[in-house]
């Protein structure tokens, strides 16, 4: 029976040749989809995590501890960067083995109580394990950046193995994403590692304020909680 179906696809792999370069280069680009599907799969993981705890205390407290989730995997271009940065060899091997932000998870809470709730639920997972961590809200940069730095691993089930993945996970509330997202961008567009001395003070003085504004709303809703007689302990 005549297959009607456009052989044009088919044709074109036929007819191509692949030289010895060309090889290798279709097999790293195969390593690389493996590697990407590795941490992708890593980030499912801990957002699956996060949202079955954020909907368990909606249901049970009304409360949602999570504003919302965001999640990256390290552009291939900035990888071969930091490797090349720290006189490491280029390949996913010495990627998995040196770096820990392949996987980047950003967790937006809407209090800072709820930062260390958040660390605290998650990191009592008995297959989540801390391997690093950076409290830049105790002890914040120089510059004014507040963040809980969270470096852990969580296991992902391959069809043959088991692999521990791991994942870098920012934890901060709405006001300080705010700060971290616009000194982002103005350092970024403005190319430049170090700002002008007057701006750098500026922008430290809003990540102060940001501290207090912080504090206050907290304070606000554990004093509208009180009133209300929901003192339950979350
Ligand atoms: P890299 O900065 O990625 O090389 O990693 P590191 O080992 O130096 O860790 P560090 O904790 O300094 O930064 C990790 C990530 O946190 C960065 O990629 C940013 O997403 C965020 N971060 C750290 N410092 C700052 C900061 O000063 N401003 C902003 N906007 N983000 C920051
Ligand atoms: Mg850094």
């Amino acid at each position: 029976m005549k297959n009607n179906r456009s052989p044009y696809r088919f044709d074109i792999l036929k007819n191509m040749q692949f030289n010895q370069e060309d090889i290798i280069m279709l097999e790293q680009i195969k390593g690389l989809s493996e590697f990407r599907h590795l941490y992708e799969s890593g980030m499912k993981e801990i957002c699956t995590k996060l949202s079955i705890l954020d909907q368990e205390f909606n249901v049970k407290y009304d409360h949602n501890p999570i504003h919302h989730v965001e999640s990256r995997f390290k552009d291939p271009q900035s990888i071969v960067n930091k490797l090349n940065r720290r006189g490491l060899e280029v390949s996913t091997q010495s990627a998995m083995d040196n770096l820990t932000d392949i996987a980047g998870v950003r967790v937006i809470c809407n209090y800072l109580s709820d930062i260390y709730l958040v660390e605290r639920v998650l990191l009592q997972q008995d297959d989540i394990k801390l391997v690093k961590k950076m409290d830049y809200i105790q002890r914040p940069k120089p510059n004014g950046y507040r963040c809980l730095h969270l470096v852990v691993t969580v296991p992902v089930y391959l069809s043959e193995r088991k692999i521990d993945v791991m994942v870098e996970i920012q934890i901060r509330t709405i006001a300080m994403d705010f700060w971290a997202s616009l000194e982002h961008e103005l350092k970024y567009k403005n190319n430049v590692d170090d700002f002008h001395l007057d701006l750098q003070r500026r922008l430290k003085n809003v990540s102060e304020k940001i501290n207090a504004l912080d504090q206050e709303m907290l304070e606000i809703y554990e004093d509208m909680k009180t009133l209300n007689g929901n003192n339950e302990k979350m």
